[in-house]
């Protein structure tokens, strides 16, 4: 069974691939911080028949990285990578002007920073793969300037960037940098509380993640509500 290592998996746009991905026959190895909420989320994954492996931790942390790519490497492999555990940098967002250099700092090291050390500690077992493939998860504020929205969409334009440099180096692999469209979710409730405007739910979008592995375009920039056109 081909594996996924899923970055912020406990709940969210990431449960909802990975149950996606364990309702395919998907085995899976999940982060978070909260050991509880990640916990039950695997047991919930689990009736599928599904191998997952829950690796409660901080993707900053150096150790935690290497035990996700080590559980993965007890699976078989690493065949999907998704770096979808994201921080905002302040909660609520603030203009830039009074943005938190620290929350810009953590913005980095959880969006830019700990994505990319998650690929170098990963890429030997996606390059063996055969069909290694790395989606990092974008968004609209990487490419649109919003107020409020600087620093988090400075570290998803970075993390963007990352991801075009990394399909270019890497041609045997996919790299999918993937901007899923607002979504009804804690990160989205923590960024802007005051908007009770009704969004998508996670799971609506992934199709648009499925659409892309099952006919693998080439390394990219992709937009959730393309891919879901006509579906
Ligand atoms: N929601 C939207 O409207 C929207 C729009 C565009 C893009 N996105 C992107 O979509 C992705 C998923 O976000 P979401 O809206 O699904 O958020 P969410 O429901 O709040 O889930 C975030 C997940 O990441 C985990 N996490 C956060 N920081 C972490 C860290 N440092 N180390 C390990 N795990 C961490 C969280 O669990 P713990 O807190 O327990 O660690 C949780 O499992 C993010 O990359 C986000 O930027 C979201």
């Amino acid at each position: 069974m081909p594996v996924a290592i899923i970055t912020g998996a406990s709940k969210g746009l990431g449960r909802a691939l990975a149950g996606a991905l364990a309702a395919r026959g998907w085995d899976l190895v999940l982060d978070a911080r909260t050991a509880e909420v990640l916990q039950e989320t695997a047991a919930g994954l689990a009736v599928h028949g599904t191998r997952v492996t829950a690796v409660a931790g901080d993707v900053t942390d150096a150790g935690h990285r290497s035990g996700l790519v080590a559980a993965a490497w007890r699976l078989s492999g690493v065949d999907l990578l998704v770096s979808n555990a994201s921080a905002l940098g302040a909660e609520p967002l603030v203009r830039l002007d009074e943005l938190p250099l620290e929350g810009l700092r953590r913005a980095l090291e959880v969006n830019v920073v700990a994505a990319l050390a998650l690929v170098q500690e990963a890429l030997p077992l996606l390059r063996a793969s055969g069909t290694g493939t790395v989606i990092t998860v974008s968004s609209d504020a990487a490419a649109e300037a919003y107020e409020t929205w600087g620093g988090y969409g400075a570290s998803k334009a970075a993390l963007d960037h990352l991801a075009a440099v990394l399909g270019e180096e890497e041609p045997g692999l996919r790299v999918w940098a993937v901007d899923p469209g607002d979504m009804a979710t804690d990160l989205y409730a923590a960024a802007v509380p005051d908007d009770e405007d009704p969004r998508p739910t996670p799971a609506s979008v992934v199709p648009a993640f499925l659409r892309l592995l099952d006919e693998r375009p080439a390394s990219g920039r992709y937009g959730a509500p393309s891919l879901l056109e006509g579906r």
